[in-house]
């Protein structure tokens, strides 16, 4: 399908979703990836679904803005592409993720620094976990909460001393890169493991014997591939990109103006970011206190309800308002009570980046967006139709809307594979 010309008529793409070609937006091949694979992102999408969008603009753009940058996949590929862009990412860890990605550390430093930080190991003095932590989720370190705990001490004191260790460095991009990939092997150390929902322990977690060594062996191997792959970059040029840290609708006027947006907002399916990477900003130090960790659930977009926001009621289409109805009508089966208003701040939200985006974009610029629908007792919230509604009543042209996939309903919404995931593409 050639979704370059303005013949397409969008309204019945919206209804009538046809199978597209561009099928494999998941984030599948991230292990094999370059600069993917330094932490896993389950929620990116593919670098190929970068390069299909910036091919559907009809010239060659200049300046990218992805309002929700997550592990930096649209400024990693703009970069490589020679396209300048600037990336907004609320969380501090995932922000550090994108600088380390586009703004790279060289293979020869970073392996000079590693030595470094190795070389101090021996040195680096432990505050006691207990007052370092002390707001942390008691679960963190053993012995835990009721015998339940993430990492075994050895584990959790190895993790601590080198970022001691790391954080003496003097070189920014090194420290930021190192910081990084000793995120990226949390996971692995722990006794948890991140679904779609969240965080679960390992079914045989207390079986497990994790180590320092492990620790070692994990972090060591994921500096050396990192090596490689920024040794493939080291002669290409790269386009810089500009990283805004916060919360994108207040942020989004900072930007220069461009012409393209590409992004994947948070889906409205109640998954709650700061949640699904607490492990690592609690652990590196991004969270220190309680009231910070709300702080940030409150800057994400109110697509879960892990903090209580105040609710307005913006945004109203013809599809929303009927799914309101709907999931009024149904409040009491609902696993939370606060879904409708939730779902209404969802799109008021959008509504927002929406309106912010479009007063940053040229004239004719696209804005491509991967959306997800969601489902609460049995009441499908069609994303990409709403958006499609929304995006007309601000005076956007909706070139297209392409079901890209089918993705699993969690148990909540009833585990079954029939939410629609649409790229949806917009033209101001
Ligand atoms: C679906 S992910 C984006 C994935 C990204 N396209 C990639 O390939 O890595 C959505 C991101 O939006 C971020 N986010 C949520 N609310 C935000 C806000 N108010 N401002 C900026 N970023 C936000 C989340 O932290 C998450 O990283």
């Amino acid at each position: 399908m050639d979704l370059r010309g303005d013949a397409l008529n969008a309204k019945s793409l919206l209804v009538g979703f046809g199978e597209s070609p561009y099928a494999s937006t998941s984030n599948g091949g991230w292990s094999e990836t370059p600069f993917q694979r330094w932490i896993k992102f389950k929620e990116a999408y593919s670098q190929r679904f970068v390069r299909d969008a910036l091919a559907l603009s009809k010239f060659t753009p200049t300046h990218c803005i992805d309002p929700f940058g997550g592990s930096g996949t649209t400024s990693l590929v703009c970069s490589q592409q020679g396209i300048r862009s600037t990336s907004i990412e609320v969380n501090p860890f995932l922000a550090d993720v994108i600088s380390a990605k586009t703004n790279p550390s060289d293979r020869k430093t970073l392996l000079r620094n590693f030595e470094r930080v190795r070389a101090t190991l021996s040195q680096v003095q432990l505050q006691p976990l207990d007052r370092t932590f002390r707001e942390a989720p008691k679960t963190l370190f053993e012995p835990g909460l009721n015998g339940r705990f993430i990492y075994t001490k050895a584990v959790g004191v190895r993790i601590l001393t080198y970022l001691a260790a790391i954080e003496q460095l003097r070189d920014g991009k090194a420290k930021r890169t190192l910081k990084v990939l000793l995120g990226g092997i949390l996971v692995s150390v722990s006794n948890i493991v991140v679904n779609g929902k969240g965080r679960r322990y390992r079914s045989n977690w207390q079986a497990r014997s994790t180590t320092a060594v492990d620790v070692d062996r994990l972090f060591e191997a994921a500096v050396m591939q990192c090596a490689a792959d920024l040794d493939e970059i080291a002669n290409s040029a790269l386009s810089p990109t500009t990283l805004l840290r916060g919360d994108c609708r207040s942020l989004i006027h900072k930007c220069s103006i461009g012409d393209i947006s590409i992004f994947s907002p948070p889906y409205p399916n109640s998954f709650d970011y700061t949640d699904v990477y607490n492990l690592e900003l609690w652990t590196l130090g991004y969270l220190k206190s309680r009231n910070q960790n709300l702080s940030l659930r409150r800057a994400t977009l109110r697509s879960h309800v892990q903090a209580t926001f105040e609710y307005s009621r913006v945004t109203r289409t013809p599809q929303l308002t009927k799914t309101l109805k709907k999931l009024e009508r149904a409040r009491e089966h609902l696993w939370d009570r606060r879904i409708p208003e939730m779902v209404q701040g969802y799109f008021d939200d959008l509504h927002l980046v929406l309106s912010g985006l479009t007063r940053r974009l040229a004239r004719r610029s696209l804005i491509v967006m991967a959306v997800g629908d969601s489902r609460y007792a049995g009441i499908n919230v069609r994303t990409a139709e709403v958006l499609g509604e929304m995006a007309e009543t601000m005076g956007l042209h909706v070139v297209s809307a392409d079901r890209i996939r089918q993705i699993r309903a969690s148990a909540q919404h009833g585990g079954d594979r029939e939410l629609a995931e649409t790229r949806v593409v917009l033209r101001t």
